[in-house]
């Protein structure tokens, strides 16, 4: 049989990859279409031969048929690349295989066997950063979601489990540290080469898999279990970054013990390893025992790292971290089970970081991610529900969706069940699927049982895209107080009349005297329209609603501005404060930035705001962190996504107006309130922290308010800054007003810290997020800075993905902005083409904009669209977008 010439293999794969199929028009994956695989892959053993032009990989796969599965004679291996430049079948060289596209497919007997295939790559050749590479002189892999099939030929897909032993040799001088997954098990000199041999008894898919070999220094520290278990834990960084590891390694110990405290998770091998890479495409990757990260979540120091970074590394420590159970131990069976483990471990490490500092202003920062980010994806038309249910490039389904919205949907579970029941349903998803490759359903499933909650309707959130609308209306009928809230779940493309979804929503009822309620309450709406009767008020009551944003839906509500006051200052829910606050100035600038403002009205509402703003600086019983958040102004990008056909120019143009008022209208208390946080000396103490916070907004008030003035100010707060938070906020404001300070501060920052990467990449995002009206030339100087590289991802995003966020910039009435990113896009594909993808986004808002705009994204689009040679991930993203 020649197999190469029948697309059909039945060997329970899903990926029936068809040879004839051209690159530009990749096949759809249906997760209705999934299969087990046929095969079982007890144990793989593999030996690398290292070296940064040329790594030899030798494998040897044990398989057996899968019991569960009706029997196939052929086994799929997928590659990507590869050439097999020897294959073998229990020793015995064979030439029974046939290449199908990339992938191998091998005939085999009844018997269990032996497949050994040999093959050689080029780590130094690799500029996608996905498979095994070469970044600064040392080698590192990438693996999920596809990309140990770039090393050797396996069925590379999460629900084939195998018990990995690698040995793994090179030249001592070049690559004196040799890390794997497991443990290390023998070691030894060979000449000028030495070798080791690591093994890890954890069954794992591919995907975990990590190697890293290089000139590494760690910093080394221990854990000591609930069970009394010592772990060994590193930290490896290159010579000279060890200084900056610490919080790394604190933030570490904090996840251990908090996962055990909280979901009763253990570790559960000696040896903990975390290495810095600095050419990476993602934040960082859990591999078993050896996580890689981005040196952007691991390196900080005060010097060089702001509050923001402090909290990042934090964040993705213990994300990377919890993933060992929700993730590892167990895994997903296929990709479009993604949330089940990203989603489930946003939510652990979003708890994380709730607990180690403010709860409340943790969740505002997470809400304005989910609104920012994910609110838009789900109105495009790259809208899907966060278990989709086709793709055609997985790596494309990293989203804000499956990651965030994903988080929030665990999050609703939590809040109907209450944390007590939620902690017996995540304890029987542990117990019940451990070792084993899950899905959605069971992760469901097990909450259902174990919280004794029945979420029949709820699993309606897994299928259906697109963020419902709860209409609000409240009235006063006798003594009672009647809720009435409707829901509409929006078409989405390829989804339409969609059912309701029960959508848990926490609400108040405060009295109007007292500015009192009698206590939160829990109202899940799970029909289209419901009532709700709540009795004992003599008077229409202020309603708070969707508390701690108990719910990931928008509030469509006609609400007084008179309460939204009331609430911007008694309400006791900081999140609920915070929105009351910002809906307060969202509603102002929607208005205004739609024409829609009379001079009484605009007058009127910046008198409300302002007020609202100065009982907020008055207010002793706040923390600064807090009043950091509630003093802030919505972000362009938040105010474009309630306008339809949005102008941006405009949006700017009245936002800064705001800006300008409160910078005038509250100047003294501005200023006096910059005097009583200067006064706080550097620590990271909360405190310390909100202090700092608060710094850089007053300069940000000032800037529109008296930019000379301000300039003066940010210049002295750059010059006597002893930390980066305060450095860069100064710096931050100066990029935006056009001034001897500017030009100054800028040179002076990259002088100072020129050898340090992912402080030169600050450098490049300030300029390219600057309100300055040149960003695009600036911009476009930067992209032919020697400094510049589309070899490195951070430096890449430094400055386009900072760029792309900024509408001032990116959404310039000429279109060059759009223009940029496009001619971005096609330059980086080939190079990177996972990175690439990633910008395609901010040009798929083209139907939100005004008409102008929108045809010139579109036609940007669709030059992207007519390359002549587009990778998978951007294919799919341009199509998509222009749907
Ligand atoms: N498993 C992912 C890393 C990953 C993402 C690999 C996409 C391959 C493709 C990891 O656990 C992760 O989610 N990392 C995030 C950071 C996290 C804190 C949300 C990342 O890299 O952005
Ligand atoms: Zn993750």
């Amino acid at each position: 049989m020649d197999i190469a010439r029948t697309p059909t293999t039945p060997d329970g794969n899903i990926e029936m990859a068809d040879a004839a199929v051209e690159p530009k028009d990749p096949p759809e994956i249906r997760r209705e279409d999934y299969t087990p695989f046929a095969w079982l892959v007890p144990e793989t053993h593999l030996e690398f031969e290292l070296g940064l032009e040329s790594t030899r990989v030798r494998s040897k796969l044990t398989v057996v048929h899968n019991d569960k599965v009706s029997r196939s004679p052929t086994i799929r291996l997928n590659g990507d690349g590869l050439v097999p430049t020897s294959v073998t079948v229990d020793g015995t060289p064979t030439q029974a295989f046939a290449m199908d596209g990339d992938d191998l497919i091998l005939t085999l007997d009844d018997n269990a066997h032996e497949i050994g295939i040999e093959t050689e790559i080029d780590p130094s050749a690799n500029s996608q950063l996905m498979g095994l590479y070469a970044s600064n002189g040392m080698l590192c892999t990438q693996c999920e979601s596809e990309g140990f099939r770039r090393i050797t030929f396996f069925p590379d897909r999460p629900d084939v489990l195998s018990t990995y032993t690698v040995k793994m040799s090179g030249p001592k001088a070049q690559f004196p540290i040799l890390l794997c997954n497991g443990n290390k098990v023998a070691e030894g000199e060979d000449g000028a080469d030495h070798w080791a041999e690591w093994h890890d008894p954890w069954p794992k898919p591919s995907y975990l898999f990590a190697l890293v070999a290089g000139d590494l220094v760690a910093r080394n520290d221990s854990f000591t279990t609930m069970n009394g278990r010592e772990v060994e834990l590193n930290v490896w960084v290159r010579d000279g970054d060890l200084d900056r590891t610490e919080h790394a390694m604190e933030s570490l110990k904090r996840s251990m013990k908090w996962d055990e405290e909280v979901f009763g998770r253990e570790y559960d091998l000696d040896l903990y390893n975390i290495v810095a890479v600095s050419d990476f495409n993602m934040g960082a990757m859990e591999n078993k025992g050896l996580n890689v990260f981005n040196t952007k979540y691991v390196l900080a120091d005060p010097e060089t790292a702001t509050d923001g970074d402090f909290d990042g590394v934090e964040g993705v420590i213990g994300h990377e971290y919890f993933h060992n159970w929700s993730g590892n131990r167990i895994t997903c069976r296929d990709w479009f089970q993604l949330s089940l483990k990203e989603g489930f471990t946003v939510l652990r490490d979003q708890l994380f970081s709730q607990d180690m500092g403010s709860e409340p202003v943790k969740r505002i920062e997470d809400v304005r991610v989910l609104r920012g980010a994910q609110f838009p994806e789900d109105s495009g038309p790259l809208a899907h529900p966060i278990r989709p249910d086709s793709y055609r490039e997985i790596s494309n389904f990293y989203t804000a969706t499956v990651y965030n919205k994903g988080a929030e949907v665990i999050r609703m579970m939590r809040t109907m069940a209450g944390e007590e029941a939620f902690r017996k349903g995540t304890d029987l998803y542990f117990d019940r699927h451990d070792g084993e490759a899950a899905t959605c359903e069971d992760f469901v499933k097990s909450i259902e049982d174990g919280a004794g909650l029945d979420l029949t309707q709820f699993r309606l959130w897994y299928s259906q895209a697109g963020t419902p609308k709860v209409s609000v209306e409240l009235a006063h009928e006798g003594d009672d107080a009647v809720l009435t809230l409707s829901q509409v779940v929006p078409d989405t493309p390829g989804q339409t009349g969609k059912k309701p979804m029960p959508i848990p929503l926490k609400i108040a009822l405060f009295d109007r005297e007292s500015a009192k309620h009698s206590g939160e309450q829990l109202v899940v709406l799970d029909k289209a329209s419901d009532t709700f009767r709540f009795p004992g008020f003599a008077q229409l009551p202020v309603l708070s609603i969707n508390r701690t944003f108990s719910a990931p839906v928008t509030i469509s509500r006609n609400i007084e501005r008179s309460d939204l006051v009331f609430l911007a200052r008694h309400d006791d829910d900081p999140f609920a404060r915070y929105e009351a606050m910002q809906d307060l100035m969202v509603g102002h600038l929607v208005a205004a930035s739609k024409g829609e403002l009379g001079d009484d009205d605009r007058a009127a509402g910046t008198t409300d705001i302002v007020s609202a703003l100065r009982s907020v600086i008055a207010d002793e019983a706040l923390d600064d962190l807090m009043r950091g958040e509630l003093l802030s102004m919505p972000s362009q990008t938040y105010i474009m996504e309630q306008i339809e056909a949005a102008d941006p120019g405009r949006i700017f143009e009245e936002r800064e107006a705001l800006k300008a008022t409160i910078g005038t209208e509250l100047k003294d208390e501005l200023h006096r309130l910059y005097e009583r946080v200067e006064a706080v000396p550097y620590s990271q103490s909360a405190e310390a922290k909100g202090a700092r916070k608060l710094k850089t907004l007053v300069l940000v008030y000032a800037s529109a308010s008296d930019p000379q003035k301000a300039a003066e100010l940010a210049a002295h707060q750059y010059d006597r800054a002893d930390n980066m938070t305060d450095r860069q906020g100064a710096l931050m404001v100066l990029t935006g007003i056009d001034s001897a300070e500017r030009t100054g501060r800028l040179l002076h920052f990259y002088n100072r810290y020129r050898d340090n990467a992912l402080v030169v990449d600050k450098w490049f995002s300030l300029q390219a997020m600057s309100l300055h009206p040149n960003v695009i030339e600036h911009v476009k100087a930067l992209a032919q800075h020697e400094d510049f590289t589309m070899k490195n991802p951070n430096r890449v995003r430094s400055l386009y993905m900072a760029f792309a966020a900024n509408p001032h910039g990116f959404h310039a009435a000429s279109g060059e902005g759009y223009k940029l990113i496009a001619d971005l896009i096609l330059e980086l594909d080939p190079v990177n083409a996972q990175t690439a993808a990633r910008f395609v986004p901010s040009l798929g808002r083209w139907r939100k904009m005004e008409p102008a705009r929108s045809a010139m994204m579109r036609e940007q689009l669709e030059r992207i669209a007519a390359a002549p040679k587009l990778s998978r991930d951007t294919f799919e993203q341009v199509t998509r977008s222009l749907g």
